[in-house]
């Protein structure tokens, strides 16, 4: 029947010669046999499952089920680990698992199981790590008597399901093995559980961020006295951190960002051991003692998006391990010199977004030759840019938009060294300062994004600029920028976004600009933002430039002449702004080709002739404006331009259609209605625009900029 089996039994008796031989016949084929009671048990799982990965074919019920995929037996032929993770497996968890008795580690992660979690598996008398995250399990966890004998669970996770309902709080009574429980991304409501902390004396790690919990912190915490790890980020919980947590000193990892913890941070300071403090997104008041400095392990420290002000401590200084300070979206002001950089040589980034800090960026920071990321932006610090940053040899995204620098041709002399620089935002300074000219600048050997926005400053688009190899992201808009768009754009190979819109940009669109590779193909450039870069609403992130849409914005210049037929070239745009300047002749009919259009505005020129009626294949356009032209004829009343309101036809006079209440074909009709006209006087015309707009990375992707009347 199973002869590999047989003489493995036969040859036993002789110990020494015995193991050498289960040593060798191991390697080629499986030495032990599974008893049929667990090889039902594993079958049951099996037959219950509506997608089952391809199992059926390893687990055959003629063959020893120690030798199946996936399951690992002890020498006396215990089946110890069913290790199903990733297998595409579909349907319920069988409870018949539950039987096999000398089950240690069941891994299920990662599949489509769905139902609930067998009370079984959580009770079992032998399971040690349990692990069913990344499923589609339901329901509540069920609470487990407290006169159930003990259970020897040391690890739970059960994350990332549809779990719901109150979390169990009784059931850990009896885990007094317990060390990790996760919990995290499910929709679990109730209090943070601290039974295990009493039950559990090795209870390490509490992870259960990513659900409802409610309540404040529990005092119950007091007892957690081996705790590691307190993750609870992105719930429901408020009050202020109670005196009880800064008793767990072996605390190393708090974890609690977006609830609405409140108070102070005093106290905090007496988790010595701290190596992750992370409260971001809550409503955290008052200064950062300066006994943050008793926190010597402190590698992150995290407090974004909260109600914090004052100086920084010099007590910072001595946390010597640091790699990221995050406090953007605070009130902290002052100088930033109270910190002594030189002593955080591990710091790798800094974003002090949107606080009130003032005076020079302190020298001290520029010994931090680690920093691949640094944002100032939206303080007030003045002056200029000190040389020095030269130093830092793996800053990779700066962001200092929105001080009060100045000299920016010194500025970007300093930084077109960098080799490292990918992301530069530098908007909001300089003002009235003169676009640094010719050649001047040489370098940016690795820059993709460049942001100069909202400066005022007067010059040209100068030639240096064509010579930044890697550039994906120009943004030039709201500056005092004259003569005409150079040819040289469609020599910017990776060129994707091109805002240089409110100018006083003259003379025609150049048919250069009909050739960007980037526009024309589908391509896309592998990059990616060091620090995430803000759309208008805080849970829109930007890591990857990549992200953005390809965009094209020559709004509100002085370009005239026609728009360029080979328009229709450029296949991949998802955003054409041409608007408010002074190009005449038709619509290209071929614009109705580029079929990724989503945004589409020619309005306040002095386009004439008729609206191209292909401009209906356009299916993804969601904003379109044409008005304030001279356009003439019928407005579509079928198809995607029937869809956008009279807003986007008023301003011309010769247009027709129910939407613009001017009746098409009655040859009598007065030229210009006087409902129009009154239209077009009181009408409130959305200009549309993507665009860098709060500096430092806060993009806004669809909003109203400006308001015009058509
Ligand atoms: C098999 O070995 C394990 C230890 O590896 C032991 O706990 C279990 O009791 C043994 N089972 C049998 C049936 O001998
Ligand atoms: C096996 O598990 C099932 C489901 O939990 C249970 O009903 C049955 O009694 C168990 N059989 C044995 C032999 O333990
Ligand atoms: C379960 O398997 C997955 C995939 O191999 C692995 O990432 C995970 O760490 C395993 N779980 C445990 C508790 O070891
Ligand atoms: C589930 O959590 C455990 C304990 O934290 C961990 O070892 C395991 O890797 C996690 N599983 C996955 C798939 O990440
Ligand atoms: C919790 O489980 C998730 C997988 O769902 C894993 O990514 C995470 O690292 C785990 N957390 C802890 C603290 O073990
Ligand atoms: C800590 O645990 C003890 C039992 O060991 C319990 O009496 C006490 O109430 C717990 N403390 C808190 C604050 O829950
Ligand atoms: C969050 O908790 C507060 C009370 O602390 C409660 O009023 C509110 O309904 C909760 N919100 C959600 C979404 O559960
Ligand atoms: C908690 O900490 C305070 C002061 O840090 C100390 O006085 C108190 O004894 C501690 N309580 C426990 C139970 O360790
Ligand atoms: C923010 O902090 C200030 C004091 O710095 C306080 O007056 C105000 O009430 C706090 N706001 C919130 C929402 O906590
Ligand atoms: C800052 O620290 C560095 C090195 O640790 C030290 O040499 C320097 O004197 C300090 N600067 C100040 C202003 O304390
Ligand atoms: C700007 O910096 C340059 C050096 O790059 C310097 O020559 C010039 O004087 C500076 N301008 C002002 C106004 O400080
Ligand atoms: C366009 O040029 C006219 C003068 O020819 C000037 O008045 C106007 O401000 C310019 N518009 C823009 C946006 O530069």
């Amino acid at each position: 029947m199973q002869p590999l089996s047989h003489i493995h039994r036969n040859k036993f008796p002789t110990p020494f010669f015995g193991l050498a031989l289960v040593l060798l016949v191991s390697l080629a084929s499986p030495t032990s046999s599974c008893t049929e009671q667990q090889k039902s048990s594993l079958l049951q799982l099996l037959a219950g499952l509506s997608r089952e990965g391809g199992l059926t074919a390893s687990w055959r019920s003629d063959m020893d089920c120690c030798s199946w995929e996936g399951i690992t037996c002890s020498p006396n032929m215990t089946v110890t680990d069913v290790s199903l993770a990733s297998r595409g497996l579909e349907g319920p968890i069988s409870p018949f698992l539950g039987n096999l008795t000398g089950l240690l580690r069941l891994n299920l992660s990662g599949n489509l199981l769905s139902g609930g979690l067998p009370l079984e598996l959580v009770s079992s008398s032998s399971i040690i790590v349990l692990d069913v995250s990344f499923n589609r399990l339901t329901g509540g966890l069920h609470e487990l008597p407290s006169s159930t004998p003990a259970r020897p669970l040391q690890v739970l996770n059960i994350s990332s399901n549809l779990f719901t309902g109150r979390f169990p709080t009784m059931t850990w009574e009896v885990m007094k093995s317990l060390v990790v429980l996760n919990a995290s991304t499910n929709s679990f409501t109730g209090q943070i559980p601290t039974t295990p902390c009493v039950s559990a004396p090795s209870f390490a790690v509490l992870e259960l961020s990513f659900n409802q919990f409610s309540g404040n912190i529990p005092q119950g915490l007091i007892n957690c006295t081996v705790m590691k790890l307190l993750s609870a980020g992105y719930n429901n919980l408020s009050g202020t951190l109670p005196k009880e947590l800064f008793n767990v000193t072996s605390l190393e990892h708090l974890s609690l960002p977006n609830n609405h913890l409140e108070g102070p941070l005093n106290g905090i300071t007496k988790l010595t051991n701290l190596v992750i403090l992370d409260l971001g997104g809550n409503e955290i008041s008052g200064k950062i003692p300066d006994s943050i400095g008793e926190l010597t392990r402190l590698e992150e420290l995290h407090l974004d998006h909260n109600n914090m002000s004052g100086e920084l401590p010099s007590g910072l200084s001595n946390c010597i391990d640091l790699t990221t300070i995050d406090l953007k979206r605070n009130y902290f002001s002052g100088k930033l010199s109270n910190v002594n950089f030189s002593n955080l040589s591990n710091l790798k980034k800094i974003d002090l977004l949107y606080n009130h800090f003032t005076g020079d960026i302190p020298e001290s920071i520029y010994s931090c030759s680690k920093l691949t990321a640094l944002r100032l932006s939206y303080n007030h610090f003045h002056g200029q840019l000190s040389e020095k940053i030269g130093n830092l040899k793996s800053l990779s995204f700066l962001s200092l938009v929105n001080n009060s620098l100045t000299n920016i041709t010194r500025t970007l002399q300093i930084l077109s060294d960098s080799r490292s620089l990918t992301t530069l935002f530098i908007g909001f300074n300089f003002l009235h300062e003169t676009m640094p000219e010719g050649d001047s600048i040489d370098g940016f050997v690795n820059l993709q994004v460049l942001s100069i926005n909202d400066c005022s400053l007067s010059g040209k688009i100068s030639d240096w600029l064509s010579k930044i190899p890697n550039l994906g992201m120009l943004l030039l808009h709201n500056n005092e920028l004259t003569g005409p768009i150079p040819d040289w754009v469609s020599s910017l190979n990776f060129l994707f976004y091109l805002d240089i819109s409110n100018n006083s940009l003259t003379g025609e669109i150049p048919s250069a600009l009909m050739e960007m590779p980037m526009l024309v193909s589908e391509a896309t450039a592998p990059m990616v933002f060091e620090l995430p870069v803000y759309n208008k609403s805080p849970f829109i992130q930007y890591l990857m430039p990549g992200a953005f849409p390809k965009v094209l914005n020559l709004g509100t210049n002085n370009l005239t002449g026609l728009i360029p037929e080979k328009i229709d070239q450029l296949k991949a745009l998802i955003s054409l702004n041409l608007s408010s300047n002074k190009l005449s002749g038709e619509i290209p009919r071929l614009i109705s080709t580029l079929t990724n259009l989503q945004v589409l505005d020619l309005s306040s020129n002095h386009l004439t002739g008729t609206i191209p009626s292909a401009l209906n294949n356009l299916h993804f356009l969601s904003r379109f404006n044409i008005c304030n032209n001279d356009l003439e004829g019928a407005i579509p009343t079928v198809g995607q331009l029937s869809t956008f309101p009279s807003s986007s036809f008023d301003g011309n006079p010769k247009l027709c259609g129910p939407v613009v209440g001017n009746h098409c074909g009655l040859p009598e009709a007065s030229p210009v209605s006087i409902a129009s006209a009154k239209q077009f006087g009181n009408l409130v015309i959305f200009f549309i625009a993507f665009g860098v707009f709060f500096g430092i990375g806060v993009l806004y992707d669809q909003i109203v900029l400006a308001r015009y009347f058509c």
